[in-house]
């Protein structure tokens, strides 16, 4: 089971819109639905956090007042502010009002490198955005028996950037091959990668990590996911711009 309701630590929805809306169509949506959202939530240790497109953050921030609703970002710099043309810097994420920012998602990850992920996590801390950092393999590297490869040399250049930092790292592991798909890990395969990252993490001395699954979660998918208890939050992406759907997935992963 994923989410008691005596857990301290909240379990996290979070909700990936990518380029879904529009700017309209994102502002619409959330002036809409959060108090609905924070409604759903009220007697719930779960936090939701609302990642729109760079453009809506700002029209959207005034909307997320309640306590278990968070603003968050889909990615940012790997720089402070200067010349570079197109890039959203994590200052300004903060001054936006968002506390959370994914980092190496995979659609974000194949234009950059895993050291530039890096820096994205630092200019985060800088500001106190909590990262939310996205690994996954490839397909191909699936069937190769090489995800646990793939994700320490995406996690590596992470190592001792949480040092003497009091933000939890969260780590979504998201393989590739199940995003947009329908298709979710086994149960055995996501039990074998949170065990290995856990160990992984523990040999760094990274600091502990809570885990996050994203890929495909669905109302059908999320009732075989509850069973890993790895699983602290879920990340989701097309089923996040449908609020029935998050209202049915709020009250599958809710267990006494
Ligand atoms: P999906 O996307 O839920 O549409 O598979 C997840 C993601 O890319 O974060």
């Amino acid at each position: 089971m994923i989410y008691k309701k005596n857990d301290t630590t909240p379990y996290l929805i979070i909700a990936n819109w990518k380029m879904y809306f529009s700017y309209k169509e994102a502002c619409a949506w959330a002036a809409t639905y959060s108090e609905n959202i924070a409604q759903l939530l009220h007697d719930k240790n779960i936090s939701f956090i609302l990642c729109p497109s760079f453009d809506a953050l700002a029209n959207i921030a005034p909307a997320i007042t309640h306590n278990k609703l968070y603003l968050g970002a889909q990615d940012c710099s790997a720089y402070q502010l200067g010349a570079y043309t197109g890039q959203i810097a994590a200052e300004s994420l903060a001054q936006l009002a968002c506390s959370y920012c994914l980092v190496g998602h995979s659609e974000t990850r194949k234009y950059t490198t895993n050291i530039d992920v890096a820096q994205k996590v630092k200019q985060l801390l800088e500001w106190d955005i909590c990262p939310i950092i996205c690994i996954g393999e490839t397909q191909k590297e699936y069937e190769q028996s090489r995800t646990i490869d793939v994700l320490t040399q995406q996690l590596e250049p992470l190592k001792n950037i949480f040092e003497n930092r009091n933000i939890t790292p969260y780590i979504a592991y998201e393989p590739i091959w199940s995003i947009g798909t329908d298709t979710v890990p086994t149960n055995n395969h996501l039990n074998y990668v949170y065990k290995s990252l856990d160990q992984l993490c523990a040999r760094w001395n990274f600091k502990k990590p809570l885990f996050i699954y994203g890929g495909s979660v669905s109302v059908s998918t999320i009732k075989e996911l509850n069973k890993v208890s790895y699983i602290r939050g879920i990340l989701i992406g097309r089923a996040s711009t449908d609020f029935q759907k998050i209202k049915t997935l709020v009250s599958l992963i809710e267990k006494d």
